[in-house]
């Protein structure tokens, strides 16, 4: 009896301790994000200055940073080191836990105030060279977005469904938050609607694929005269967006098309230029969004047209089945994680959109294994080339927008194509 009782003398001061440091390491990953920290902290002031400072401290150092640094230029102000993971594990209380030193490498990680990598390069960390290193060229590497998408971003959880399924009710991240960031107000509507398109993933084929090469094909004018369709062919799956053509570029942007991604105004209006073979992938950007869905799903007439910013399209020529509702998460984490942009009570407001290409690539980062994209950004100091590669319309025609910050987006997507993380087909971005 005594000793387990002296045993217990001793395990419940470690347990409380434990209790303690868990709960500041969870407060700590509450408040900025940030994996718990164990050791002593390096914290890199916007000068560059690296100084250390007791754990105690970390949380206050680590908000005084965070603080100073919304006065400093976007972007590239804030420095948290991240640390290892704590030595000492969650379940087990060991007495003697030997600290490890903290390795030369993971002193160097300085994230930015969205957590992102601040010093990015195309290399592999050693534990993906591992892994992938060794595939040859052109072979599709498992996981290989998540795994490198984490190594720069370690706040990124990978599962997140491609399209609204019937237990859509249950997204935590979505259903307290207004169209575009969630579909509250919208659940009956989305309901009804699911109910009648009875699928919910991609098609059986691609669904049982092992690894998955997506590529997103934007409408940038730097698409033309590249010759890149019969590369963009090679993917298993092509993302469109919008009403952009196929027919008459196909050496260009290539011929076939998985999906479409489109919101009301964006839908193609003549019903002879709907591709077959590819679904209809709705992307809600206001509630009166899903209004116009439910009658293109059920083929009503086309009522109540106020609150579009353009004409829509009076009909979608695609069987119920062959209709998807986006997951309008990545709306809401492209413009608040990856992009920051203002959070606005979780509204839309000004400057807070992510464009439907940003949308589109923070999908595949979730569902596919590779990811490359083409026809994205704009060449500002060639006016007169096309904005788009299927109309006229010159690059000068940009107005400054008030729904989306193009800038700051840009700044996420070059992070994304300097990592690696995606490959630019058409170096735009
Ligand atoms: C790749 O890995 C295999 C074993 O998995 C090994 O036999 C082979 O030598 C490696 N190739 C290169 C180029 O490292
Ligand atoms: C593409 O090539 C065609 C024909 O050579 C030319 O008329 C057109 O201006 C080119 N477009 C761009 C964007 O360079
Ligand atoms: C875009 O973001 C930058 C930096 O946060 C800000 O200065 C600018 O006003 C924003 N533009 C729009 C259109 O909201």
């Amino acid at each position: 009896m005594k000793p387990t009782r002296s045993m217990l003398f001793a395990v419940c001061p470690m347990l409380v301790l434990g209790f303690l440091y868990y709960s500041s390491g969870k407060l700590h990953l509450h408040v900025w994000g940030q994996k718990p920290h164990k050791h002593k902290e390096a914290t890199v002031t916007e000068a560059g200055n690296a100084k250390t400072e007791p754990e105690v401290e970390t949380v206050i150092s680590v908000g005084r940073i965070v603080g100073s640094a919304k006065q400093g230029s976007p972007g590239t102000s804030v420095a948290i080191t991240k640390q290892h993971p704590p030595t000492v594990s969650r379940g087990s209380h060991k007495p003697h836990t030997v600290p490890r030193k903290p390795h030369p490498e993971d002193q160097k990680k300085v994230y930015d105030k969205l957590g992102f990598l601040l010093k990015l390069d195309g290399k592999l960390p050693p534990e993906l060279e591992y892994k992938y290193g060794n595939l040859s060229e052109g072979v599709c590497k498992p996981g290989y977005v998540d795994a490198k998408m984490t190594s720069i971003f370690p706040k990124f959880v990978k599962p997140v469904s491609m399209f609204l399924d019937q237990n859509f009710k249950r997204l935590k991240n979505i259903n307290n938050y207004l169209p575009p960031f969630g579909f509250r107000t919208q659940e009956n509507i989305i309901e009804l609607i699911l109910a009648t398109t009875k699928n919910y993933g991609l098609n059986p084929e691609l669904d049982s694929l092992a690894c998955k090469r997506c590529v997103i094909v934007g409408n940038g004018g730097i698409l033309s005269n590249k010759s890149l369709g019969s590369r963009i062919d090679e993917y298993d799956i092509i993302v469109r967006l919008n009403e952009a053509p196929v027919e008459g570029f196909v050496k260009d942007v290539g011929s076939k098309t998985t999906m479409r991604i489109t919101y009301p105004e964006g839908a193609i209006q003549n019903p002879l230029r709907y591709e077959k073979d590819s679904l209809f992938v709705f992307s809600a950007f206001k509630p009166q969004d899903f209004r116009w869905l439910r009658q293109m799903v059920f083929k009503d007439n086309l009522r109540g047209v106020d609150g579009f910013w353009k004409s829509v399209a009076h009909q979608v020529p695609r069987e119920p089945s062959e209709m998807r509702i986006l997951n309008p998460y990545f709306i809401q984490e492209a413009a608040f994680r990856f992009i920051g942009l203002p959070h606005n009570n979780g509204l839309m407001g000004k400057g807070n959109i992510p464009t439907l290409g940003a949308v589109a690539i923070t999908m595949a980062l979730h569902n596919c294994d590779e990811v490359a994209v083409a026809g994205f950004g704009y060449d500002m100091s060639t006016p007169h080339a096309p904005l788009h590669y299927y109309e006229k319309v010159k690059m000068s025609a940009i107005k400054e927008s008030w729904t989306h910050n193009i800038s700051k987006e840009k700044e996420f997507l070059r992070k994304l194509v300097k990592a690696g993380v995606i490959t630019d087909l058409t170096n735009g971005i």
